[in-house]
């Protein structure tokens, strides 16, 4: 079973890079530990779950608007968040896990080993603090260093006031952003789903001090919904951790991860933290600016409360094709292939990076030059890609890998009744459609 897991893993990373998903970052100079590039295909799959994300969380809310903020801010910020004091701690690691402890807490080190019977191996103590560090201009000394931020929460919270006075929004509201934040992680690994470098969509919910709890609650529910209806995450490789008090970050009076299970364990795919006024708080104290909101209809002036769900991209697009991945019966007519398993990559069809493949049935002229216009008018709707080297099995193969939903055929039938033969992915049932239709067609499927 074990064995089986990995081989998923190293399925799916041979996949992505054959396929152009994803490739080892740097590889002509032989990479960089742990940093990846998105192909043509990842960049696609990436953008649709961004997307996706985008659509549920803000744009059919009227609670909700964006933001996007530089990724090095004025290193105050992290002075007031206390992300540069709270990693300073020497910090070993647990070689199994990954998890970090305070090398000074005996006691929670000894436990820990417990968990993986007594075996537990540590890495050297680390003075380690998670912000990578640089310098802004020329001068590399204390009063010119910045740092690249470790998450994107901070801007939602400095912009507060001005987001406040240009929205006129009333709480409960929401800022949300997309963007790259920077780790200095000790140990990265496992594909993408740990890295130096990755992409968060946060969302920071102010609420009137007293109601976070229901909002949390209510933000757990919004997240699941989103796992399985929308990114169509198996239920039951999905579970909920929530943070025993000691493990919460300093920001959070409450924290619950929604996890994975994924070919190497159960890992974080979003987390939900219940931050109180901790962040505004101090920004407030820091920076000497009044950003208290003001009730309207009372006129009391008071610091809202803050709930924060968030999540990391590539850890979704990671269980994404994890749970897209099928391996079926030869079925494509690729007659090269017939004792083979074929991969039929089941993505959402919201999320495959390509909507729609056209595929002339031979390369005659006659066929490719209408064929070729089809493709050409269906890219004006969707991502598209046209093809018509190697035999027909061939290419149905090439675009089950890579979880094209619709493979539209120009054959010679095509020629006299004006019509195509669409292939379900999915049903692989196989329809004809009037050409002048097809893109109405489509576009009703997708
Ligand atoms: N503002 C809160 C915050 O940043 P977090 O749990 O530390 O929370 C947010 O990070 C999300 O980013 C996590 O739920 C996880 O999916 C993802 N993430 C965290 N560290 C990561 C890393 N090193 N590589 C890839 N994704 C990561």
């Amino acid at each position: 079973m074990v064995k089986e897991k990995e081989n998923l893993l190293e399925k799916i990373v041979s996949l992505c890079k054959r396929r152009g998903f994803v490739f080892p970052g740097s590889e002509i100079y032989g990479g960089l530990a742990n940093s990846w590039d998105l192909g043509h295909l990842g960049n696609e799959l990436f953008n649709n779950i961004a997307s996706l994300w985008w659509k549920k969380f803000v744009q059919e809310r009227d609670d909700i608007v964006g933001l996007r903020g530089p990724v090095i801010m004025n290193p105050k910020v992290w002075e007031a968040s206390g992300h540069l004091q709270s990693f300073t701690d020497p910090l070993v690691e647990c070689k199994i896990c990954h998890e970090r402890f305070r090398q000074d807490k005996d006691e929670e080190l000894k436990e820990h080993a417990e968990s993986h019977k007594g075996k537990a191996e540590w890495t050297e103590p680390k003075n380690f603090n998670l912000l990578f560090k640089t310098y802004i201009g020329p001068v590399e000394d204390q009063q010119h260093v910045a740092y690249l931020r470790g998450e994107l929460a901070q801007t939602m919270f400095t912009d507060f006031k001005a987001i406040l006075e240009t929205t006129r929004k009333r709480l409960p509201f929401g800022i949300a952003q997309i963007g790259k934040a920077f780790r200095n992680e000790i140990t990265t690994g496992n594909f993408i789903f740990r890295t130096k470098e990755f992409t968060i969509a946060e969302l920071e919910y102010f609420v009137k001090p007293g109601t976070e709890d229901e909002h949390y609650k209510n933000w757990d529910k919004f997240i699941l919904k989103f796992l399985i209806d929308d990114l169509k995450l198996a239920k039951n490789k999905i579970r909920s951790h929530v943070h025993s008090k000691e493990k919460l970050a300093h920001y959070s009076k409450g924290t619950v991860d929604l996890e994975y299970e994924f070919p190497f364990g159960w890992g974080e795919l979003t987390g939900l933290a219940s931050r109180t006024d901790f962040d505004l708080k101090n920004h407030e104290k820091l920076s000497g600016q009044n950003i208290k909101y003001k009730d309207s209809e009372t006129g009391e002036e008071f610091l809202p409360y803050v709930v924060e769900p968030t999540c990391g991209l590539e850890r979704l697009m990671l269980a994404v094709l994890i749970n897209s991945y099928e391996e079926v019966e030869p079925r494509s007519g690729d007659e090269e292939a017939v004792h083979e398993k074929e991969v039929v990559l089941r993505l959402p069809k919201a999320l495959a990076p390509i909507k729609v493949a056209v595929l002339p049935l031979s390369r005659k002229e006659e066929l490719t030059k209408p064929a070729y216009e089809i493709y050409r008018d269906l890219q004006k709707h969707f991502m598209c890609q046209y093809d018509e080297t190697a035999s027909i099995g061939k290419r149905y193969r090439r675009q089950d890998e890579i979880g094209t939903p619709y493979c539209v055929t120009y054959d010679f039938d095509s020629l006299n009744d004006g019509e195509v033969t669409v292939r379900d992915r999915d049903t692989m049932k196989q329809e004809r459609v009037v050409i002048g239709e097809l893109a109405e067609y489509l576009l009703k499927k997708l």
